[in-house]
């Protein structure tokens, strides 16, 4: 399945299917040099069958997981490349989740003032979120991806066969970035969602591959579609942030301890409550919404005893925050989602106690 994306300055390609990592090299004819950027977990099952592509290549493998989507990171990764003799006619390949993609796209825009890229996400999240859309960057202790430029890839390759081996704590985080796109452009995909047992299908014996196809397809779509309207988030856009202003903070609270997927799912059920609590939509949003999450095994309440009071801190340095309110993605129904930007704190911190696991 192929999905073409326009950008400014172009387009390129999403091809998602199954055991087609091994096709790369034959998808970039022209390619030689490359520097293939990839995490501790994700380099020992995915590195070999690139190697094998590009037997010269610089595999660079760094340690996994958010804490490290650093510009120190980063710094590792230039020094690798710089000791490779990259020039810029490199190829920056990135395999693995959002961490990796999102680093390996700010390489990629700054090592010698930009080389280009490719991403072959590895996984759910990445798949249908991060390697969409040309954002890229990295971590600050000030916030989540404070730093970045924007660097559109120009193949995005997504092997569903590498699904198997992610856990399933992380298969349970791409579904709630599905569930956010289908909540603010297609309501039809919170149903999909719920037809199959997704832990069952990808983990199972003899899985039915066609559910899964589609199902990320469609997904890619309405990302594709959000970002083909307003690349450099403007407007509409900022509408995939919804759940994330609630989700970030989360996270940082948690020192990453609650992964990126699972703060989204909480940060759903946040502005599900908070638009009910403001009249904007009725309270069975949020039932809906904790059914669909639960259907995919997501923790559905803020861990307890994470204090309101911080994770409001944490949501004044999100860059979302504008003019000195904070600004909140909300839901009027099933595909309509608005930016507020005038929400008050007391509302805010209501529905954070409302949404925190009792003790
Ligand atoms: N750029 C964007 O538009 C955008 C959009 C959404 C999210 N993001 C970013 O994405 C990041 C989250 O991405 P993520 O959830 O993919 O996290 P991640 O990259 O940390 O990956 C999750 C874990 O799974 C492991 N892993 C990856 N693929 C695997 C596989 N096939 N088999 C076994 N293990 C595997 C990784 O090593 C890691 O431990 C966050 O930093 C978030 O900010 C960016
Ligand atoms: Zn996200």
């Amino acid at each position: 399945m192929t999905l073409p994306v326009t950008h400014p300055t172009g387009e390129y390609d999403v091809v998602v299917g199954f055991d087609i990592l091994r096709s790369l090299r034959e998808r970039l004819s022209d390619v030689e040099s490359v520097a293939i950027i990839t995490d501790e977990n994700v380099a020992p099952l995915y590195g070999p069958v690139l190697k094998k592509q590009w037997p010269n290549g610089v595999l660079i493998t760094v340690p996994a997981g958010e804490a490290y989507k650093t510009l120190d990171t980063v710094r590792t990764i230039y020094d690798q490349m710089f000791a490779a003799g990259l020039d810029r006619k490199a190829v920056v390949i990135s395999v693995g989740g959002g961490v990796i993609n999102d680093m390996s796209g700010f390489v990629a825009a700054s090592y010698m003032r930009g080389i280009r890229f490719v991403t072959c996400p590895t996984t759910l999240l990445s798949m249908v979120d991060a390697s969409v859309g040309g954002k890229t960057g990295v971590d600050m202790p000030q916030g989540k991806n404070l730093i970045g430029a924007f660097k559109q890839p120009e193949l995005v390759l997504a092997d569903l066969s590498t699904l198997k081996t992610l856990p399933a704590r992380e298969l349970s985080c791409g579904m709630a970035e599905i569930i956010k796109h289908g909540v603010i452009n297609a309501p039809e995909l919170l149903t999909d969602v719920k037809i199959y047992d997704w832990h069952e299908i990808i983990y199972g014996e003899d899985s039915n591959r066609r559910p899964l196809l589609e199902l990320v397809t469609n997904a890619i779509q309405v990302k594709r579609d959000v970002v083909q309207e307003d690349p450099f988030e403007d407007g509409r856009r900022a509408l995939l942030n919804l759940g994330h202003t609630f989700g970030h903070a989360i996270e940082q609270v948690s020192e990453f301890g609650v992964p990126h997927g699972e703060g989204v799912g909480m940060g759903l059920v946040c502005a599900a409550h908070l638009s009910a609590a403001l009249g904007y939509c009725p309270p069975d949003m949020q039932q809906l919404l904790e059914s669909t999450l639960r259907h995919v095994r997501l923790p559905l309440r803020i861990p307890a005893g994470m204090d309101g009071e911080e994770l409001v801190e944490a949501m004044q340095t999100d860059k979302k925050k504008m003019d000195g309110k904070l600004r909140f993605i909300l839901i009027r129904q099933l595909g309509e989602a608005f930016i507020d930007g005038d929400v008050p704190l007391g509302k805010v911190m209501e529905t954070l106690r409302a949404v925190t696991a009792d003790e």
